[in-house]
């Protein structure tokens, strides 16, 4: 769509504006189940028909045909152009972006990839420190520790040594620029105005972005000195909120869940015992940039902080968070008050994964904590554990749900069923209540609404089909392994076929394709198209549902690339004339073979129905 801003860039931009808050500046949002539903803004209506989905980042609207990402919003509201829109977001965000791609910008680039490169140089230089005579002390600590040689190669753990610029120095001698290597924030300029090492005598921890990159170094003395850990500060490469440790190989888990836990030895220790679907949030509470990164890549979220005081406020707050933008929560807790790099050394990976079964949802770890507090002996402490518990369960938007736990506590507890309901009645009223003051509005309908003068797509176009297949890729890359011999990016129609560009680029090359992400690069028709798809046309029960749909869209693609090759030949022969005979009994042929094929297929089809 533009080449005016680097992709992630605009990904990153995207990332830093939740959605539901970008369209509560301007519409009253209600929550409903997995969605957000308002009056739309972009026609007059008496009844919400407009939805904000958080778990996907997008929004709809089922009256009007509108639809689209965070920037799709922002242009139909504002009446932006794209590279508005953008400019627009990255500033609410506080994202500063170069005004054009000019001269300040090429230097800023030429600043990141050098800076970029000294991370690289400088992890390779820890990481023979490590394997050196003088990096003995290190090799054992982590030995101690129980990490093998193994995990230190994947992890590419390192050692900084003792002096006070052996870093500093090296880089030098490497013919890295003064101004280059203090940017890196690897070295710096004391009050004297001398440049020393940041990381000295401390086993270092390589932070690697998506692509592998080095961006930052996390590094933990050997002994009790402190701090116990240093970080690499905010640089032109890295920024502490924006990343989790350990998620480029967690994404390719692929399990659907990710658990998030604080410390970089917790992740390592984890992988080491084939946990490998966990990253860390270095230190507590979540980011919401950091939520929002691992709902890109897992819907369930499992928290495994430490069970302190720090972890527990940091455990609710992270909670609340992570639901908020649509992912299932659960919290995984660790007897003892050990941290999970302890628990998996003393019980295994087999007892870790009897934890991860036996994880929490968000209910039963408040009511948990609700417990702990109060005291439901005597009847005043019931009263109170009836209401707060109460409250718990309104926040549940399922009723079959709610109804479960709360029969499950009022048998526990021996309460009255029918006061419990009552309270969390009252709970959802109040809320309600609050939210109809706001809108003015009681009724949510979608179903109710007029759908006339809308340009919709027909299930049979091609552009709908194609649409269809981008959606489902999205849901599940792995399809592209289905379609990738079968289908190439000639077969897509019009501006679909630079989508599937960029789409089968990013999937040959290992990279993830994700809703939200890809709807970065539709104008604001295609996104509304797209957007109506995926919330309306994608409710996929399991996997084979979505193999079924793959493969349907595959044999409607291909016959319609076979259509198109008919009506080719076709007009190739009414110039017959002027072609050898070989000429016309090859096309002949071919126009023969593919009717043949159609028919091949149609009977498939049946039968395949039966
Ligand atoms: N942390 C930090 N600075 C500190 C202490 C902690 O940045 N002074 C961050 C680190 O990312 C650390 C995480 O918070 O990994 C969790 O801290 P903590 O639980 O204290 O350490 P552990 O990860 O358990 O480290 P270890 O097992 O090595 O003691
Ligand atoms: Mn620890």
């Amino acid at each position: 769509m533009s080449n005016y801003f680097p992709e992630e860039l605009i990904e990153e931009i995207r990332l830093s504006n939740d959605i539901v808050d970008v369209v509560s500046e301007y519409v009253k949002l209600e929550k409903r189940g997995k969605y957000y539903f308002g009056l739309c803004p972009f026609h007059a209506e008496k009844t919400p028909s407009f939805t904000v989905t958080p778990s996907m980042q997008i929004f709809n609207c089922f009256g009007c045909n509108k639809g689209g990402n965070v920037i799709h919003f922002i242009m139909n509201i504002e009446n932006l152009d794209f590279v508005e829109a953008v400019k627009y977001l990255a500033d609410r965000a506080g994202i500063s972006i170069p005004d054009r791609m000019g001269e300040n910008d090429e230097k800023a680039a030429r600043l990141r990839q050098e800076v970029m490169e000294i991370h690289k140089v400088a992890a390779r230089y820890f990481y023979n420190n490590l394997n050196s005579p003088s990096g003995m002390k290190a090799r054992e600590y982590l030995k101690n520790r129980g990490i093998l040689d193994e995990t230190i190669r994947r992890f590419g753990l390192g050692y900084s040594l003792p002096g006070y610029d052996n870093l500093y120095k090296y880089l030098l001698d490497k013919g890295y620029d003064k101004k280059d290597i203090l940017e890196s924030g690897l070295v710096i300029k004391t009050e004297r105005q001398t440049y020393i090492d940041r990381f000295r005598d401390r086993v270092m921890f390589p932070i690697l972005d998506l692509r592998g990159n080095v961006v930052g170094f996390g590094g933990r003395v050997m002994g009790s000195s402190l701090p116990k850990y240093m970080n690499s500060p905010e640089t032109v490469i890295y920024s502490k909120g924006k990343s989790l440790y350990a998620l480029n190989f967690a994404r390719d888990a692929n399990q659907g869940s990710l658990i998030v836990v604080e410390g970089y030895m917790d992740v390592i220790s984890l992988h080491q015992n084939g946990i490998i679907n966990s990253v860390a949030s270095l230190g507590t509470a979540l980011t919401e940039n950091q939520a929002r990164l691992m709902r890109k890549y897992a819907e369930e979220i499992i928290i495994a902080y430490d069970a302190d005081t720090a972890g527990q406020a940091a455990t609710l707050r992270s909670l609340d968070l992570l639901r908020k933008i649509g992912c299932t929560v659960k919290i995984l807790e660790i007897p003892d008050g050990k941290d999970p790099d302890e628990f998996i050394r003393n019980n295994g990976a087999d007892a870790f994964r009897e934890l991860i079964s036996n994880s929490m949802t968000f209910v039963e770890y408040k009511i948990n904590l609700l417990k702990k507090e109060v005291d439901t002996e005597n009847t005043e402490g019931k009263i109170k554990f009836i209401n707060k518990a109460a409250k718990i369960l309104s926040e549940i938007d399922s009723r079959i749900e709610m109804e479960v736990y709360a029969d499950k506590i009022a048998r526990e507890y021996n309460i009255s069923r029918d006061s419990l309901y009552a309270e969390i009645l009252k709970q959802i009223d109040l809320k309600r209540n609050a939210v109809k003051l706001k809108t003015g509005n009681p009724k949510t309908n979608i179903s109710g609404n007029n759908t006339k003068n809308i340009k919709t797509t027909k299930k049979s176009d091609n552009n709908y089909i194609e649409l269809l297949l981008f959606a489902i890729l999205c849901i599940d890359n792995n399809i592209y392994k289905l379609i990738k011999d079968k289908i190439d990016i000639n077969d897509f129609t019009g501006n679909n076929r630079e989508i599937a560009r960029v789409v089968f680029k990013k999937l040959d090359s290992g990279g993830d394709v994700v809703t939200a992400e890809l709807l970065n690069i539709m104008d604001t028709e295609t996104a509304a198209q797209f957007s109506r798809i995926v919330e309306k046309e994608c409710s996929f029960e399991d996997i084979n549902d979505i193999n079924r749909a793959a493969h349907d869209i595959i044999n409607k693609l291909t016959d319609s690339k076979k259509e198109r090759r008919k009506m080719e030949i076709l007009k190739m022969l009414k110039n017959r004339d002027n072609m050898s005979n070989e000429e016309v009994q090859r096309l002949l042929e071919e126009f023969n073979n593919l009717v043949r094929e159609q028919r091949v297929n149609i009977y498939k089809e049946r039968r395949g129905n039966v």
